[in-house]
């Protein structure tokens, strides 16, 4: 089983971004113990501030990874683009938050991602992303 993990923009502030909603851990930090926690599993990480970067990464995901995590951040709220890339792949996507984004501020309600999603995993904190690869297995 081989899955990316896909993270959108600011993400890789994680650790020093607003830590009262997205806590004091490093993305790399965590994802070391990702990959402890889930041996079994080949898991790549990729994160990325640019949109197209992100729809870039989703179509070649065909025939290379078996399903991605995907937290588009801000994105998910606004790309039409990351929504058709995902609907232009057989690949299974899972999308994920870390906040309740329905808790937030109405213009998160709103995910491109959801309707071409798998299924959504959000609100857990850094454990959304160990629950979506769970779902994978
Ligand atoms: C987020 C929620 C988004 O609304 C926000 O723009 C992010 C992170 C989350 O993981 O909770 O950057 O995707």
């Amino acid at each position: 089983m081989k899955l990316l993990i896909l993270n959108g923009p600011n993400l890789n502030l994680l650790g020093t971004r607003e830590p009262e909603i997205y806590g004091g851990v490093t993305f790399l930090d965590y994802f070391e113990e990702l990959k402890q926690k889930f041996s079994n599993v080949e898991l790549f990480y990729k994160q990325s501030n640019y949109e197209g970067d992100l729809v870039t990464e989703i179509q070649k995901s065909q025939n290379e990874y078996d399903g991605i995590v995907l937290n588009a951040a801000a994105y998910t709220h606004t790309s039409v683009a990351i929504g058709d890339a995902i609907k232009a792949v057989t690949t299974p996507v899972v999308e994920v938050h870390i906040s309740n984004t329905f808790a937030r501020e109405a213009f998160r309600h709103n995910s491109y991602i959801s309707p071409n999603a798998k299924g959504v995993i959000l609100g857990f904190g850094l454990k959304s992303y160990e629950l979506a690869i769970q779902s994978f297995l």
